[in-house]
């Protein structure tokens, strides 16, 4: 593990490569969580046979501390994840995590870590996550969790960076795998949906694409969502998205932007978006825009999609379009305080 004492560039930093030297967890066992303990030490032990290692009973959050124009730093829209926090563990029959103390664990934190908070571009990243420590081999759910929050600083998920606009990237459209079923656990921020698209990323970054979009599983026509992030197209000037399900996870990202879309008087909707009618617009030059977009990968353009044998480009050069640029100033400004947020409880200064 790479423990960060002092920032490096961000355009070093990547994604999740970095740790800083602060952990908080708590534990739970006969039916409540324990206080929180803070260490410098990031390694742990944990049975053997412990639930998660077995059968992966685990959550997970992914959020972002920013530093603002006047020197503070705020995350942006931490409730959200707090509730999505919960909302996965009752999925995965986990115990909810309080708010108060989630809250309490990532203020601190973050004050703590002032000096490992990156500039814009990049963002102090947090990851809040659970497991089931119980020590059998039953097919249950364990009894004994352990909650735990990492930081890391982080510049770009992609290799690019850029202040100013969204980075470009090519993806795969997988006819071949899918990450979830209807009836699963596809809407939860649980590994194993994430150990489901492994074989998908690794193949198609073995043929020059950075990530795998993901269709239905029944028909493999209607678009999902990709490994880590929710995807929109600009269908004639109109912002589309798949409507959320249990098969997709509900994008804090993916929100605020059809909220900012709305206030910016883009028209937008919530609707199923076949890849072969996307393809067709792609290729009559209707669709002129596709992105991916998510808390680590804020919103990246998509300059291309690879279905089947066919290369769909998308725009004229690897830019990002207009729509997709104009969101991404719009979402990065509110969330390093350079504009207001459309509601009051989106920022959440670190006091
Ligand atoms: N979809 C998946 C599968 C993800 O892992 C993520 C990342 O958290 C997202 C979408 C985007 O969610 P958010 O915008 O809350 O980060
Ligand atoms: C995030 O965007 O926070 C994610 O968790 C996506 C991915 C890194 C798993």
């Amino acid at each position: 593990m790479k423990i960060l004492n002092e920032l490096l560039p961000v355009e070093e930093l990547g994604f999740g490569l970095y740790f800083a030297p602060l952990k908080a967890s708590s534990h739970y066992s006969k039916g409540k969580w324990g206080p929180t303990e803070y260490s410098s030490d990031l390694t742990m032990r944990i049975g053997s046979s412990a639930k998660v290692l077995h059968y992966a009973q685990e959550i997970f959050e992914g959020m972002k501390a920013f530093r603002q124009v006047d020197g503070s730093v705020a995350f942006f829209r931490p409730h959200a994840n707090w509730a999505r926090l919960n909302y996965s563990a009752r999925l995965m029959a986990m115990p909810d995590f309080p708010e108060a103390e989630f809250m309490e664990m990532i203020s601190k934190m973050a004050k703590q870590l002032d000096h490992l908070v990156p500039a814009k571009p990049g963002a102090l990243y947090f990851r809040p996550t659970m497991i089931g420590t119980s020590e059998s081999l039953g097919v249950a759910t364990s009894e004994e969790f352990e909650f735990f929050v990492l930081a890391s600083p982080a510049g770009g998920y992609f290799k690019d960076v850029s202040s100013d606009k969204p980075v470009s990237v090519k993806i795969k459209v997988s006819d071949k795998y899918t990450r979830a079923a209807p009836g699963g656990t596809g809407s939860a921020k649980t590994g194993g949906n994430y150990a489901a698209s492994l074989r998908a990323i690794l193949e198609a970054k073995n043929e020059g694409f950075s990530n795998v979009l993901f269709l239905d599983a029944r028909e493999k026509s209607n678009i999902e969502e990709l490994g880590g992030m929710n995807f929109f197209v600009v269908d004639q000037g109109k912002l589309k998205t798949p409507p959320l399900g249990d098969t997709i996870l509900a994008g804090i990202t993916r929100d605020s932007i059809l909220r900012l879309a709305k206030a910016l008087d883009i028209p937008c909707s919530e609707e199923e978006l076949s890849i072969y009618d996307v393809a067709d617009k792609i290729k009559q030059g209707k669709i002129t825009e596709a992105f991916a977009c998510g808390t680590a990968a804020t919103i990246s353009s998509i300059s291309q999609l690879g279905w089947k044998n066919e290369t769909l480009n998308l725009g004229s050069s690897s830019e990002a379009g207009p729509v997709s640029t104009l969101l991404y100033k719009t979402l990065t400004d509110i969330q390093h305080g350079k504009s207001k947020a459309p509601e009051s409880n989106w920022i959440y200064p670190v006091r």
